[in-house]
């Protein structure tokens, strides 16, 4: 049979980011153009910024991809790219550049949701048996998602305030750590000592939702309340402290989820999966555990567009096509 091959784009955030993926499982090209230097001053994503970069870049790493791809344009079956959610002019370029290549060479179309792709990364890893649990942790979103085929999200548990990612990167910077704060403070927990008591957000008995602005509010009074009395609290501890309080709610909360819904995989998704405490103290947790724990690379972690090819390949088998109404959906829901 022949190769499917997928020209997958995701511009949902700040990375230009373009892909060719083949029969779904294996990377040919994954082209990631971060604009992090260029927001880095504002201490976050400017979006006018982001949508002006993206327009830039985007023709320039289709190129890049194609060719490091070595493939034509005429080789390719579908054309994948990030519908949402996301910041509206950043997911227009990418619909856009998307639709222009489908249409200059009439090649199917298909939207992806940017979450359903976090979690397909880990199909780039291992072919996924189902039924799996899979934590998404990344700076817009905190969820555990039960998958009971290819395609079908539902969701059993999610933040009710911030993402994990956004609490790391409010705790950051009132640490005065560069942005995007996450890997920072993932780096400072391991040279601390978890010594600062702070809350863990239990939320009610059988919920799977989480909570983080406590957390962090909790860890910005603190530094507040040293700071005023004039003493300095070891950064490191702070962050040792507060990537404890984050990781022992989100690895609960998971090893209840996945003993519940008797799944054979649990998955872990988004950028916060780069965070070495959580895959360490994961992977601890699931030493004894049949249930088979699969994390992406650090590069499949970040926003990526292999992620986005990966889920696509899915939506060509269930014939899923898009429209060239297709646009890009801020809001967009996982079980759209
Ligand atoms: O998935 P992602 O690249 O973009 C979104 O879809 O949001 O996630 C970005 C988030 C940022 O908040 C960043 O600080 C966080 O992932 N992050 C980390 C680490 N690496 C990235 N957080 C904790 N530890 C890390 N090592
Ligand atoms: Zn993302």
């Amino acid at each position: 049979m022949k190769d499917e091959l997928i020209l997958a784009i995701e511009t949902s955030c700040d990375e230009t980011a373009v892909a060719v993926i083949k029969n779904g499982r294996e990377i040919l090209a994954n082209i990631v153009s971060s604009q992090i230097e260029s927001h880095k001053r504002f201490g976050g994503v400017v979006p006018e910024i982001a949508s002006r970069h993206h327009v830039e870049q985007i023709t320039y790493i289709i190129e890049q991809a194609m060719k490091e791809a070595n493939c034509l344009f005429s080789d390719l079956d579908a054309i994948a790219v990030t519908e949402g959610p996301g910041l509206v002019g950043a997911l227009l370029i990418g619909v856009n550049a998307a639709k222009a290549v489908a249409f200059a060479h009439q090649l199917p179309l298909i939207g992806v949701h940017h979450i359903a792709g976090h979690i397909y990364a880990n199909r780039l890893v291992t072919e996924l048996q189902f039924p799996l649990l899979t934590l998404v942790v990344s700076g817009g979103h905190t969820e555990l998602v039960y998958m009971p085929e290819h395609g079908v999200f539902e969701v059993i548990g999610e933040t009710r305030d911030d993402a994990v990612g956004e609490a790391y990167d409010k705790v950051a910077r009132t640490l005065g750590l560069p942005y995007p704060g996450g890997p920072h403070i993932d780096r400072l927990a391991h040279e601390g000592e978890d010594t600062l008591d702070l809350p863990r957000a239990w939320l009610e008995q059988n919920s799977y939702d989480f909570s983080f602005s406590g957390l962090k509010s909790a860890v910005i009074n603190q530094l507040h309340n040293a700071n005023q009395r004039g003493i300095e609290l070891k950064k490191e501890d702070v962050a040792a402290s507060f990537q404890a309080s984050v990781i022992d709610v989100l690895v609960t909360k998971s090893i209840r989820a996945v003993k519940q819904y008797n799944v054979k995989q649990f998955l872990l998704a988004g950028g916060v999966a780069a965070n070495r405490g959580l895959r360490e103290k994961l992977e601890q947790s699931f030493a004894d555990n049949p249930v088979e724990l699969v994390i992406p690379p650090l590069s499949l972690c970040t926003d990526n567009a292999a992620m986005i090819g990966a889920a696509a390949s899915i939506y060509v088998k269930k014939g899923r096509f898009a429209t060239y109404e297709l646009n890009g959906q801020p809001g967009l829901e996982l079980n759209h």
